[in-house]
């Protein structure tokens, strides 16, 4: 018989997102709070002869059959396969919903949610611990996705602790045009300066409120990558500027162009979304994903 799994591939927001200091390996010495939202991908795994995947959905973008994420799912079954020197295969079936190149983590959730799908459908057996272990070969961000919910992240992304799940207010995310979008996280960081990075303060705090069961606020959060909007994405500070003249406080999602805003009071959320809209930019309300559902995976 063969075999089918559904997973769910959550997009991610970062609490807090600092960086300490570069490293003698190129790469940044991160501090930061993770966060699946329900905002998600569906992968769907059926067992093949060889791996192959396919993309389509509402974000696939315009390229058929080669978005630019993709690559991160097929790498994530070969490593996977490299690991357990298995030789099977898989057809990966992408239902893209998160927006591509956004600062939501679509593509990094894609590659995790393959390896916690083949950990099942090919009977591996493999911890989380090993799997984000694997999903580190693919990238900095995958790591996280073997976890979900909420977690705090070290070393260049590849440290993974998991902490209980926040609770937070409801999510106005905002995203603009793909258009307007590029492959932008490398050159994000190298514009960094030292006068950006920190003491992994926020982030101990962020930890603490969580761990305490307290509601996360605006007075939490913290990304190093705000200090670069103005300059790398311009489009992005000017939305970002105009909601804060109006007393809201955005916060960029990753290393951006995408930003979201805290609900205190979700009554407000169609009047936000409405202004969001007209400022260029896709709103879309969400919430936080739980550990038990970022994680999940169901036999078809
Ligand atoms: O590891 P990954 O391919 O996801 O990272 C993309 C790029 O972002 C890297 O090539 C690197 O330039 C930068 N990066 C970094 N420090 C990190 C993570 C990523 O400088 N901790």
């Amino acid at each position: 018989m063969t075999g089918r799994l559904r997973v769910v591939a959550p997009a991610k927001i970062n609490w807090t997102l600092e960086v300490l200091r570069i490293r003698p390996d190129g790469y940044h010495e991160l501090r930061s709070v993770l966060q699946t939202i329900e905002l998600h991908d569906v992968v769907t795994l059926t067992d093949a002869p060889d791996i192959s995947v396919e993309v389509a959905g509402p974000e696939a973008g315009e390229l058929p059959g080669a978005p630019p994420d993709s690559n991160l799912a097929y790498r994530a079954a070969t490593a996977l396969l490299r690991r357990t020197g298995l030789r099977r295969g898989a057809h990966i079936a992408i239902d893209k919903r998160i927006p591509v190149a956004a600062g939501l983590g679509g593509g990094s959730s894609d590659a995790a949610a393959v390896l916690r799908g083949l950990n099942r459908l090919w009977d591996v057996g493999a911890a989380p611990v090993i799997l984000a272990e694997i999903a580190a070969e693919v990238g900095s961000d995958p790591p996280f996705f073997a976890f979900g919910g909420t977690a705090v992240v070290s070393g260049r992304g590849e440290l993974v602790e998991p902490l209980p799940d926040a609770v937070a207010p409801p999510i106005l995310l905002a995203t603009p045009p793909q258009d307007e979008r590029g492959e932008k996280t490398a050159s994000m960081f190298r514009a960094l300066t030292p006068e950006s990075y920190s003491d992994g303060d926020t982030t101990i705090g962020v930890r603490e409120t969580v761990e305490a069961g307290r509601l996360l606020a605006d007075e939490n959060m913290n990304n190093v990558f705000e200090r670069l909007t103005a300059t790398m994405q311009p489009q992005t500070e000017l939305a970002m500027e105009a909601l804060r003249t109006q007393g809201q406080t955005p916060h960029l999602a990753g290393a951006g162009p995408s930003f979201f805003l805290l609900l205190r009071d979700e009554q407000l959320a169609p009047a936000l979304a409405a202004r969001v809209r007209e400022l260029g930019f896709e709103p879309r309300l969400t919430r936080t994903m739980p550990r038990s559902r970022a994680v999940r995976t169901r036999k078809l």
